[in-house]
């Protein structure tokens, strides 16, 4: 009788790659052996590729039940099989059947995008197809959030109008002011934010309309617009300093400082090296696929919520020190760091699992982010205009050492995004609270494409993973004087 063995083995019988599941798997290593022949010319066309059974190529994943023998053949598609294929896998009718566990989703691709791609074993990034180099190079903050919107790079009458509506649409409702007034005076910008973002949506309900295009594009340019409003508005609340209403001359990142720094003169001329320099910083960051406030923007905006609503999900998850909090954690350790001369005995701690080190490391790229190369530039270019900032030089003894030693290497751990923003925003006169703002507002465009590309993807329905329940079964209820 045969033993039943408790794994599912999975021979990627058709493609020769089931080497990189980790299983033991018959066929790859007939398949390897064939083409090996043929390669050597041994009377083996090498034509299409076979199967152990000898059989055409076919794009499919073939899964043996080692439970029961049983053997499934699932389609492959884009190097990935749906995790529905896998739910006939069971050993009785009456079972749930096979689900894939992914703690954090390292493994699984939630929805098909058009919008951004990494390459994170090679550093790449780009949006809709255009590099982030080539990007930061030529292009401005609004033509960047248009590209990611509308998928191609507008026309010149199409960013005429483009710019009129988000620039035409940057003034909030006067009660905003109010409750932005009822925070404490050192309230976190962020959670001013994130609160003023959902307010929108009680003063717009039309944006309750998500399937009519018309509503999605009027609320694309209130937050795009909004959005650097209400973080400037934010910022001088905390100053308790008056509001600076916005001026439509200016450009995107120019009316920004304007509403941040003005004081008293009648006109704001932003410094044109800061102004390009904050523009890049946003292009930079517009997009960056599936991480974790577009997985809230797309998880929340799937239960037909307002964007709004979805947006101040979305800036509530960027908050956090893993994600877009980490450029205000970044300037935290460099201050407490102190010196470049204590950065070695930082690194050990960090090492010893005390400390994270900042700024470094992310879930896909196993490279330099090539953000942070960029921004490695435009950071000597704010301190020609506004000097240099000192912390820079442990930033480079950290990243220096970081490349060099063992630790950092192995777990392919290089700068990320976040490592350098926050000395050039420091330079440029904001407090470390300002830095995840800094970020939110250009991840709006991002957030909003993401949103919108879940909305019409037919695919797509409320965002409801499974769990593996291994907790109680039934249980009697024990009455309160009963219980120890
Ligand atoms: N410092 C020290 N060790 C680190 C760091 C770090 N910054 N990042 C990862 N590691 C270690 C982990 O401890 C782990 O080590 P182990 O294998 O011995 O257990 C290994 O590297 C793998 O790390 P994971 O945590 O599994 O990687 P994950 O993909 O889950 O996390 C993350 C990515 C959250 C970005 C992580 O690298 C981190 O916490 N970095 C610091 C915070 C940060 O800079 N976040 C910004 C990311 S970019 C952005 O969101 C805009």
């Amino acid at each position: 009788m045969a033993v039943l063995r408790r794994p599912l083995a999975i021979c990627d019988v058709n493609r020769s790659r089931a080497a990189r599941f980790g299983v033991q798997c018959q066929a790859y290593v007939e398949v390897a052996t064939l083409s090996t022949t043929a390669e050597k010319g041994q009377g083996m066309t090498p034509t299409k590729p076979t199967s152990a059974a000898g059989e055409t190529r076919r794009d499919t994943l073939t899964i043996v039940d080692n439970r029961n023998g049983r053997q499934y053949e699932i389609p492959i598609k884009h190097d990935t099989i749906r995790a529905m294929d896998l739910r006939p896998i069971k050993i009785h009718e009456s079972d749930f059947g096979m689900m894939n566990y992914d703690p954090a989703f390292s493994n699984t691709a939630s929805c098909i995008s058009k919008i951004t791609f990494i390459d994170g074993d090679k550093g790449i990034l780009r949006y809709r197809g255009y590099s982030i180099e080539e990007l930061s190079e030529k292009s401005t903050y609004p033509e960047t959030a248009y590209l990611i919107l509308h998928g191609e790079l507008p026309t010149q009458s199409q960013l005429k109008e483009w710019t009129y509506h988000i620039t035409h649409h940057t003034f909030i409702h006067e009660s905003i002011k109010k409750f932005l007034d009822g925070f404490h005076y050192d309230a976190h910008p962020m959670g001013m934010l994130i609160s003023t973002v959902a307010a929108l949506s009680t003063f717009y309900p039309d944006a309750k309309d998500i399937f009519n295009p018309e509503s999605r594009r009027k609320q694309t340019y209130r937050l795009i617009g909004k959005m650097p409003t209400l973080a400037a508005f934010a910022y001088r609340h905390s100053l308790g300093m008056p509001y600076v209403y916005p001026d439509n001359d200016l450009s995107y990142s120019g009316n920004f400082l304007n509403m941040l720094f003005r004081t008293t003169e009648l006109q704001y001329h932003p410094n044109p090296t800061l102004e390009r320099a904050l523009d890049i910083l946003f292009i930079l960051h517009a997009d960056h696929e599936q991480n974790c406030s577009s997985t809230a923007m797309r998880g929340v905006g799937s239960s037909h919520v307002d964007p709004y609503s979805a947006t101040a999900a979305a800036t509530a998850a960027l908050y956090g020190p893993l994600h877009g909090g980490a450029n205000e954690q970044v300037l935290r350790m460099l201050l407490e760091i102190g010196a470049v001369n204590n950065v070695p005995a930082y690194i050990k701690r960090v090492k010893a699992g005390e400390k994270l080190l900042m700024g470094f490391g992310h879930r896909v790229y196993k490279n330099y982010d090539p953000r942070a190369r960029i921004v490695k530039r435009i950071a000597y270019e704010v301190f020609d205009v506004m000097g240099r900032n000192p912390l820079i030089d442990i930033a480079l003894e950290c990243e220096r050492i970081a490349l060099e030693d063992e630790y950092f290497v192995t777990r392919r751990l290089y700068p990320n995004v976040d490592f350098y923003t926050g000395l050039i925003y420091q330079a440029m006169g904001f407090p470390v609270t300002m830095f995840p703002v800094l970020f939110a507002i250009p991840r709006t465009s991002g957030w909003i494409a993401q949103w919108e590309e879940m909305l019409l993807d037919a695919e797509q329905k409320i965002s409801r993973p499974r769990q593996i329940y291994l907790g109680y079964d039934l249980r009697s209820y024990i009455p309160l004087d009963h219980r120890k």
